[in-house]
């Protein structure tokens, strides 16, 4: 049963590092017209991921990236969790503009289904004075999240058959209601006005949903490669990120294993996204936040306002402990750094190499997630440019003090940059040939 293995082509998996917003659908977009499938593993329309081609902008929060590729087939694993009226919002836009879909799009049976009562949970909880508030996207995922967890939630498969997918509904949305009269005194959407909702939405996707881990095998064995397409970031991991402050999904390396339902012995490499910088939307610890002129002036350069809700973003430095973190639960094997152009004009770029908590110096994250709000970054400054690089294309391309930006990055952080953006357009990103990345995907420098 190994010989499946055998003779597989290099699959990928693609991690946010940082808070999110790491420019992730930029780079898979990059590196999508080499694989046969992109599939999302976990998460739902809470990632707002963006693709700029030719001045033309596409902002994506369920269906993945790959979609913008012909010919690709773009996967929804059984970790996400879905809300029925945004997958078709987004599909129509998808053919909108003039893009295909049908034969291309595969949606897990096991896939969470996001209700109107989730979305409506969620936002008394945000609401309420009692609980932790997050500052969520407001997109049902934590409470979707908790019913699949407490195993009342409802996946795709339910939604094939009417009688199942009222009974369903009627459970769940009683155990809800009394929930929500006791704690909020407040009255959910009923069952019929939610089945009436989502009775022309299933229509429409009925015919992509299926059991995807055999699916996805059989390509696999066939010769395919797949690219995962992580959202969120590894900070936001509901295990490993700034717990509480986090979302309620397994975004980091390991999420695509159980959430495609493939084995890792399929995977080759992890490449972590990166920003030249660091930014945050929502509650949380943020050691290098700037809350003085260099954050506002990242903020606006960097057009940091995020691609699903429009909320600022928060910024700040370049935080290396962050990444080790990330590096090891991971085990990222090259890096895309993202948003260079964005630092262009600061004559000293701050870069936080350690944390102090307390009398004790961190080069690696505190133990304790909690412990993150008290430590004290500890900056080493680089000099800056002034030159736009926005057309870039090679190292060479870049003056002298965004090369030795990079060394620095990369020194500290201990892995190789492999990719470098300097634009939201397609083209406006280059590889770095010599990374051993690209040993085992050689056709990416051949095609550049
Ligand atoms: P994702 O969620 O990680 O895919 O990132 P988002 O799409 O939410 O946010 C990244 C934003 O930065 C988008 O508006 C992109 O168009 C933009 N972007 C990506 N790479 C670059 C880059 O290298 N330079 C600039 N200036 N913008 C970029
Ligand atoms: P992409 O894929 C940035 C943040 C929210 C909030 C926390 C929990 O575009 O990088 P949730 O709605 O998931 O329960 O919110 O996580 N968050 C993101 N921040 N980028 C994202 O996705 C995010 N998805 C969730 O702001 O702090
Ligand atoms: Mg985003």
């Amino acid at each position: 049963m190994i010989e499946h293995i055998h003779g597989k082509k290099h699959n990928l998996i693609v991690v946010g590092t940082q808070w999110g917003d790491e420019g992730k659908a930029k780079i898979i977009d990059l590196l999508a017209g080499h694989f046969d499938i992109i599939g999302r593993y976990q998460g739902g329309g809470n990632a707002g991921h963006t693709v700029v081609v030719q001045g033309e902008k596409y902002i994506f929060h369920l269906v993945p990236t790959g979609i913008l590729h012909a010919g690709k087939k773009v996967l929804l694993g059984n970790g996400m969790v879905i809300h029925l009226p945004t997958l078709v919002t987004e599909l129509e836009q998808i053919a909108a503009r003039g893009l295909s879909f049908e034969d291309r799009l595969v949606i897990s049976s096991r896939a969470h289904v996001i209700l109107p009562s989730h979305i409506q949970i969620e936002k008394h909880t945000e609401e309420s004075a009692s609980s932790v508030k997050i500052g969520t996207t407001l997109r049902g995922i934590g409470p979707t999240y908790e019913d699949k967890i407490a195993r009342r939630g409802l996946v795709m498969a339910d939604l094939l058959d009417d009688e199942r997918f009222r009974d369903k509904l009627e459970q769940n949305t009683a155990w809800k209601q009394a929930l929500a009269s006791q704690i909020y005194k407040s009255t959910l959407c009923s069952v019929s006005a939610m089945i009436e909702e989502y009775r022309p939405h299933i229509s429409k996707i009925r015919p992509y949903i299926r059991e995807t881990s055999r699916w996805l095998h059989e390509q696999l064995c066939a010769g395919s490669n797949l690219l995962c397409e992580g959202a969120q970031g590894t900070h936001l991991d509901v295990d490993h990120g700034t717990y509480p402050f986090v979302t309620s999904s397994n975004s980091t390396a390991g999420g695509a294993i159980t959430g495609l339902g493939i084995g890792p012995c399929w995977f080759d490499q992890v490449l972590g996204i990166c920003k030249a910088y660091v930014t945050r939307v929502g509650a949380g610890a943020f050691p290098t936040e700037d809350l003085e002129q260099a954050g506002e002036t990242i903020r606006q350069c960097g057009h940091e306002f995020g691609s699903t809700t429009g909320r600022p973003r928060r910024c700040g430095w370049f935080d290396v402990p962050v990444m080790r973190y990330a590096v090891r639960i991971n085990g990222l094997s090259a890096l895309a750094l993202t948003k260079l152009d964005v630092l262009s004009g600061f004559r000293k770029i701050k870069i936080c190499q350690a944390y102090e908590l307390g009398s004790r110096r961190l080069d690696e994250f505190p133990e304790y997630p909690s412990s993150l709000d008290q430590v004290c970054p500890e900056y080493i400054e680089v000099e800056g440019w002034l030159e736009d690089i926005s057309r870039c294309r090679s190292i060479e391309d870049l003056p002298k003090a965004a090369r030795n930006y990079l060394e620095v990055v990369q020194d500290l952080v201990g892995v190789e940059i492999a990719i470098v953006s300097v634009g939201p357009e397609r083209d406006q990103a280059f590889y770095v040939p010599s990374a051993r990345f690209f040993d085992q995907f050689p056709d990416l420098i051949n095609s550049n």
